[in-house]
């Protein structure tokens, strides 16, 4: 799995968890503070031996893990900044094979991704996630709304044909 945007390694943990045996989850995370709350995160949790922490912007991660060997990932979790989504989903694309799946987290914005002009660079972003998805021939992808504590929000959902 490959995850940018990792904070304190929350959703990291969820899918180290969930990983086989020879599972690995490989995250993003630009801020060396994070990331170095990350890891003793993932000492706690027990699960360091699953997951490999890239520090670093995130695109240049993303490059570097092309230029390495072009390994594919069965899921691509983006949360990260949200003006780079198109971004990261060109590079998801590069990392992908037949079945990947791709989510996008955080597109619904309390409703305003359909305020066409809000000027909130993160509605723009979220709002570029789904032009990228719908674009992109090889993906076939939905949103899932979620309502709770943090509001209306929500993820995309893509597969890799
Ligand atoms: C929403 S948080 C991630 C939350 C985490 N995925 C979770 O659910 O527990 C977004 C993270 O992306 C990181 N981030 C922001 N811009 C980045 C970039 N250009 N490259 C890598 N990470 C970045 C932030 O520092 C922050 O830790």
């Amino acid at each position: 799995m490959l995850e940018v945007g990792t904070l304190g390694g929350y959703s990291t943990i969820w899918m180290a968890r969930g990983l086989p045996a020879d599972g690995k989850v490989v995250t993003l995370e630009l801020d060396p503070h994070h990331a170095k709350v990350a890891r003793s995160n993932f000492e706690r949790a027990g699960v360091s031996d699953k997951v490999d922490l890239l520090v670093g912007p995130a695109l240049q991660s993303l490059a570097a893990l092309v230029d390495e060997n072009a390994r594919t990932f069965d899921l691509i979790f983006i949360d990260a900044d949200k003006p780079n989504n198109p971004n990261y989903l060109d590079w998801a694309m590069k990392l992908s094979r037949s079945g990947t799946v791709i989510v996008c987290d955080n597109v619904i914005r309390d409703g305003a991704v359909v305020k066409k002009n809000s000027g909130d660079v993160n509605v723009e972003g979220a709002r570029a996630a789904f032009s990228f998805i719908g674009g992109e021939k090889r993906l076939d992808g939905t949103a899932v709304q979620t309502v709770g504590a943090k509001g209306y929000d929500g993820f995309a959902i893509a597969i890799v044909e």
